[in-house]
């Protein structure tokens, strides 16, 4: 809830600047005050009329109107405030926010103020995905700025879809209430997650692998840095792109992955959601193995080294928190369970990677949470909102057990 907490939303100018209304309804139901700010060009789009009519009191939109100047002014809206809501974030206030620019109320405010800001952005999928974009975007999140979103599906413009539609004003208000519990907030925390699956190569040409995608280890990652950490991301061979704030370190095999994992250690937590080979070639051929009539090509597999139970088992160095992930196909939460006692690890997030389920290089995860003190099932949420939760739940735990 956000009783009487104050919120100063500023609206950007987006073709979502439509869904803000129902934000300030969506923050008010929480028990928030909200004052606005829309910027010129949200006024394109909405206007202060209908975000005064909801706040209860008028909306904000011009650094040098004297009256509002002399009533509240500039600097009284960046401090009476507990936080900083820009939805739509567009690409243009991004960039204005990353340079320190302040040439309008929205922008100087934003400078001006010491309160957590929170952005939802929103922009059509190739503006998203613009170099520019995604450097301003991790130059904020490294500024401390919390990030919601976007989401992936339809624009607003017909025929376009992709990542770029803002979240929805519900995930923005919950977003909210987690920015100001303080959960989520691992500012001075390093957290190290592992992503992806690995490739154990039969000879220059071949090698073998696994449908891993990396997207759920990804949002892991892009959650624990928007979430104030320094994160390092050891990731196995994938297509997703570079979360932003994150320090990536690419590698192939099982070896060098558990090589990277050891050298970005000491971590105050460590995620292993990479799906590690479990055998590999024991002997890759350094030439390509031609095909030989009628002859069957046999291989020997040897055991990879076993990443998770051998950071658990550290006596020197365990990062506080050590969280494995299941993959299973039968008997999910007896298998996690076995799992949790025979690595070692704290928690074990079980999901269930049958073909038919679709989570293997999909978008959703359904996950059960496996501790020593029992079993969790979270209802089946996108990856990114799977990373949200463990998070906070991660947050929350460091905290109880500070040493
Ligand atoms: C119809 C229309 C829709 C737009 N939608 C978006 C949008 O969703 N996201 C975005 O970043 N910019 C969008 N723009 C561009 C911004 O309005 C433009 O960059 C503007 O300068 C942003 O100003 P502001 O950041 O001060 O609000 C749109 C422009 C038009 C004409």
């Amino acid at each position: 809830m956000l009783h009487s907490t104050r919120i100063l939303l500023i609206i950007g100018g987006g073709i979502a600047a439509y869904k803000a209304l129902d934000l300030i309804r969506r923050l008010q139901d929480r028990g928030a005050r909200v004052r606005c700010i829309l910027t010129a060009a949200a006024q394109k789009f909405i206007t202060p009329l209908a975000a005064a009519a909801l706040c209860g009191e008028r909306a904000y939109v011009d650094l040098f109107d004297t009256e509002s100047e002399l009533d509240v002014g500039h600097i009284r809206l960046a401090r009476e405030t507990d936080l900083v809501i820009v939805a739509p974030a567009t690409a243009d206030l991004m960039a204005k926010m990353r340079g320190g620019q302040a040439d309008d109320l929205a922008t100087a405010v934003m400078l001006a103020t010491d309160r957590p800001i929170l952005i939802a952005p929103a922009m059509n999928p190739r503006m998203w995905a613009a170099h520019a974009t995604q450097r301003n975007l991790a130059q904020l999140v490294a500024d401390g700025v919390r990030v919601v979103g976007p989401n992936s599906g339809e624009m607003a413009e017909r025929g376009e879809a992709g990542v770029g539609r803002m979240a929805e004003p519900g995930e923005i208000a919950a977003a909210a209430e987690e920015v100001l519990r303080g959960h989520g907030s691992l500012s001075g925390t390093r957290v190290l997650v592992t992503s992806g699956p690995t490739h154990e190569p039969i000879d220059p040409v071949r090698f073998i692998a696994n449908r891993s995608s990396g997207k759920q280890g990804h949002a892991i990652a892009a959650a624990a840095a928007a979430a104030g950490a320094a994160v390092v991301l050891v990731s196995g061979p994938v297509d997703v792109a570079d979360p932003p704030g994150v320090s990536v370190v690419k590698v192939e095999t099982a070896s060098q992955m558990l090589e990277a994992v050891k050298r970005a250690l000491p971590a105050d937590a460590a995620i292993f959601a990479a799906a590690v080979a479990d055998w590999r070639v024991e002997h890759a051929s350094a030439n390509k193995i031609k095909k030989q009539q009628g002859r069957a090509q046999r291989l020997e597999l040897v055991e990879n080294p076993d990443i998770l139970a051998t950071i658990a088992g550290r006596k020197n160095g365990r990062p506080r928190l050590v969280i494995g992930f299941a993959a299973e196909t039968e008997n999910v939460i007896a298998n996690a369970k076995a799992k949790l006692v025979k690595k070692g690890c704290d928690w074990i997030l079980a999901n269930d990677v049958s073909s038919q389920t679709g989570i293997m290089g999909g978008d959703n995860n359904a996950i059960h949470l496996v501790t020593a003190s029992g079993v969790e099932s979270w209802p089946p949420q996108s990856k990114d909102a799977v990373a949200r939760t463990l998070i906070g739940r991660l947050a929350a735990a460091l905290a109880k057990a500070k040493p």
